[in-house]
């Protein structure tokens, strides 16, 4: 079980974290009415300043569309309005100064307070989506490229991706050296059948391209995942329906060093509030169990990962850093959701 060598510097860090929570929480709801419409100059300056209020270190707003317009998928391959029974390619349109997010949640100080790095083009931008009813699997946003280009930049030798969307990943990895072959696993027919008939013959020749057919979930073992050099996970739409997948897979136990997964530490933040709020919890001397039952049906499943994974864990906290290492840790976190 974990326990705590209290200490006026250790209650002062998790006062400190209460707050670094209370303040991002704060700083969202200022934020919340500027964002996804377009912005007056009096408005661009609010959301400076607030920025400046809370520390955030982005001084503008303005995003130059040459950051998309240059993007070698964006500037090479040309996407038709297309429609078939589940999915299709759909124009979208970015009006200018609409303020949105250009990246996931990025840690600023070493308590809890996050933020998004956010931004306007200056024209509207036009660009092709894939859509699937109401889901948007993958869409002309500056985040998409922003949050791929970990993933982009460790592909080499045999790459392996779940979730194929417009295979913007596939096409940047082709177009490096050292990526000697992709191979992707995607579920929807008709997005294969689409990238197959309107895109991939618009990519590099040469390099061979394996599409399997089948669920993420059936081809992520060991033996399958062990045939590839670099392995990039993507087949979720957001951190929403990440949280619930990644857990699933964390559930599988696999844990290999080549294997990453899209905006992983933004869909880790709500089990790491969580896991704060657990230790809080023991700290302050309260039933670890009684945890549980404070938590809404949506994230008891996870307060339950918590407790057990700390039940379990014969550790003590003796110091600020010790605990702040520990909830940072992303390999406490994959440990927790494993379970
Ligand atoms: C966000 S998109 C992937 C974007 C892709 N990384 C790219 O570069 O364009 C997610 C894709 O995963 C597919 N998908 C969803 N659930 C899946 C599953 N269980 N197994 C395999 N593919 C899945 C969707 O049909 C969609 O094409």
């Amino acid at each position: 079980m974990i326990t705590f060598d209290k200490s006026p510097a250790l209650t002062r860090c998790f006062h400190d974290l209460s707050l670094s929570m209370v303040s991002m929480q704060e700083f969202l709801r200022k934020l919340l009415p500027y964002m996804e419409k377009p912005l007056t100059e009096k408005e661009e300056k609010d959301v400076l300043f607030l920025f400046s209020q809370y520390g955030v270190p982005q001084h503008s707003l303005k995003i130059s569309p040459k950051l998309l317009k240059n993007h070698p998928y964006f500037r090479n391959i040309q996407l038709k309005e297309i429609q078939t029974e589940t999915v299709s390619y759909k124009e979208t349109v970015i009006p200018k100064r609409r303020l949105m997010n250009t990246d996931f949640m990025k840690p600023l100080g070493r308590h809890l307070f996050h933020y998004h790095p956010l931004g306007y083009f200056e024209e509207d931008i036009r660009m092709p989506a894939l859509h699937e009813g109401h889901t948007i699997w993958m869409a002309p946003a500056v985040s998409e490229f922003t949050s791929m280009e970990e993933g982009i930049r460790k592909g080499h030798g045999k790459c392996l991706t779940f979730g194929l969307g417009i295979g913007l990943i596939v096409y940047m990895w082709l177009r490096k050296e050292e990526v000697t072959e992709v191979t992707i696993v995607e579920f929807n027919e008709d997005v294969i059948q689409l990238f197959q008939k309107h895109i991939l013959p618009q990519f590099p020749e040469g390099k061979s391209v394996n599409i399997i057919h089948g669920d993420a979930f059936d081809y992520f073992t060991e033996d399958f995942l062990e045939q590839f050099d670099y392995v990039y996970v993507d087949f979720w739409e957001s951190t929403e329906d990440g949280l619930p997948y990644y857990t699933k897979l964390m559930e599988t136990g696999v844990d290999l060093p080549q294997v990453d997964f899209w905006i992983e530490d933004a869909i880790l933040m709500d089990v790491k509030y969580l896991t704060f709020l657990y230790l809080k919890h023991v700290y302050e001397g309260k039933a670890p169990s009684d945890f549980m039952f404070q938590q809404d049906f949506s994230l008891a499943k996870y307060a339950r990962k918590i407790h057990f994974f700390f039940q379990h864990l014969e550790m003590t906290i003796c110091s600020p850093e010790e605990l702040l290492s520990l909830i940072h840790s992303r390999n406490v976190l994959r440990s927790i959701l494993s379970i």
